[in-house]
């Protein structure tokens, strides 16, 4: 019986932590990534007017993952052209694009329609 216990919980131990750790990696590479190349147009938190640029930069602050995945990649392939976006996205990796878009995408927001 002891011995079940010890089993299901290294089992527990195998199937869980390691998914959880991915995730705290990806988060952190996101950061590390979105500090480094993205904030100073988008800001470190999807805004792009805290990176102190144009109103042309759009805002991406907790857009759905697939959808900065769709993009970023649409502007690697080619398939969307910007002077600025597609050289970006060009520098990234598909483990970037996966981590950058976990960054922007867990940031939360608070919506409130206007009165
Ligand atoms: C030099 C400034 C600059 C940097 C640095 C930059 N971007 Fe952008 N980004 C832009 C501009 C400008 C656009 C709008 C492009 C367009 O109109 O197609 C854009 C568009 C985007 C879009 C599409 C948004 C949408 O809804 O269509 C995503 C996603 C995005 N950027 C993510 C990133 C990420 C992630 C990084 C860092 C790896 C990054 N950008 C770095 C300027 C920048």
């Amino acid at each position: 019986m002891k011995l079940n216990f010890i089993t299901l919980f290294i089992i527990m131990f195998i199937f869980l932590s390691p998914n959880n750790d991915a995730y705290a990696v990806d988060l952190l590479l996101g950061k590390e990534k979105a500090a480094t190349v993205c904030s100073a147009c988008h800001g470190i938190d999807g805004q792009a007017a805290s990176g102190g640029n144009s109103p042309l930069i759009p805002n991406i602050t907790a857009q759905q993952k697939d959808y900065l995945i769709a993009k970023l990649k649409d502007y690697k392939s080619g398939k969307i052209n910007h002077p600025q976006m597609s050289l970006i996205a060009q520098m990234l990796s598909d483990e970037d694009i996966e981590n950058v878009s976990e960054w922007y995408s867990s940031i939360t927001v608070e919506i409130k329609l206007p009165e």
